[in-house]
């Protein structure tokens, strides 16, 4: 992604909302990490790819006042959010940087950790995101990414045609250069560059019709089919064929919902 024009899934309100929703639903998964990694008070963060700022302002939270939080994000709409809701609690130690991972001018070993969820597998070139913020991380700091290997996708029973779903989302994330297998990537990158791999964990969270992991994914599927079919990841037939299916299944007691499978990476810079 160049520029947020050409952001796969689109900047605007809407979009900010699924992304508060999203971060309700994952918000344990990413707390467990952090709390696996030993983020503390006093930790200089980076979050990358902040979007409106939701782990950012959790981050915040984390280092408090002694600490510093610095988002990197290429759509001034989600800066201005987190700019508003920074100012609200009087928190004065945040930096708001507009750029892109691979293009940003960052300082020299700031950071005590780089933080990326869910950017880095719509990008054409993970490594060279990796490499251009790794300098700006101290010795010993911890680069944490959370993305997908999307193949734990599934609506039970099976046999419908959401069963397409998962070529779709490839299609889709392939059509900026993205992956949606990313994750296995990263830890190939990692050694290459002299990290050590502290953790490498895979995440997947299920649920019935009413669960709110079906409805995050409802959130993605229905207000993104149209773009989708708009990039040729699929047909408009066989869009409106999946939603059917899937509406289907929300309606019926004894569906289970299984997410995509988000990998928890963290790398240590020797
Ligand atoms: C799906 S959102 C995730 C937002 C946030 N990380 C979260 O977990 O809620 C992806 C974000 O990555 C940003 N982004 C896209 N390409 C980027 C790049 N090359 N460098 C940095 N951020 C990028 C988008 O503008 C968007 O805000």
């Amino acid at each position: 992604m160049r520029d947020e024009e050409a952001y796969i899934l689109g900047i605007n309100k809407e979009e900010l909302e699924r992304l508060r929703f999203q971060h309700g639903v994952w918000k344990k998964v990413t707390d467990d990490f952090f709390n696996r990694i030993g983020v503390a008070k006093g930790w200089k963060c980076l979050d990358v790819g902040s979007g409106p700022g939701f782990v950012a302002m959790d981050l915040r939270e984390r280092v408090g006042e002694q600490g510093s939080v610095t988002i990197l994000e290429p759509a001034q709409y989600y800066i201005d959010h987190f700019k508003q809701e920074s100012e609200k609690r009087g928190w004065t130690n945040i930096t708001f940087l507009h750029g892109t991972a691979e293009t940003a001018e960052l300082p020299k070993e700031q950071f005590d950790l780089i933080f990326v969820r869910w950017v880095i597998g719509f990008v054409p070139d993970p490594e060279k995101f990796i490499v251009n913020l790794l300098s700006s991380l101290k010795k010993g700091g911890v680069i944490a990414i959370q993305d997908y290997l999307y193949s734990g996708l599934g609506l039970y029973p099976k046999g419908g045609a959401f069963d397409h779903a998962l070529e779709m989302v490839i299609r889709h994330w392939a059509v900026s250069g993205g992956d949606a297998f990313v994750a296995a990537k990263i830890p190939a990158i990692f050694r290459k560059h002299g990290l050590e791999i502290v953790d490498y964990s895979p995440h997947c969270l299920a649920g019935g019709p009413d669960s709110d992991v079906i409805e995050w994914a409802d959130k993605f599927f229905t207000k993104h089919m149209h773009l989708m079919v708009a990039s040729g990841a699929t047909t408009k037939e066989l869009g409106d064929a999946m939603l059917e299916d899937w509406y289907a299944h929300r309606k019926n007691p004894d569906t289970i919902f299984c997410s995509p499978i988000v990998v928890d990476m963290a790398g240590r810079k020797m």
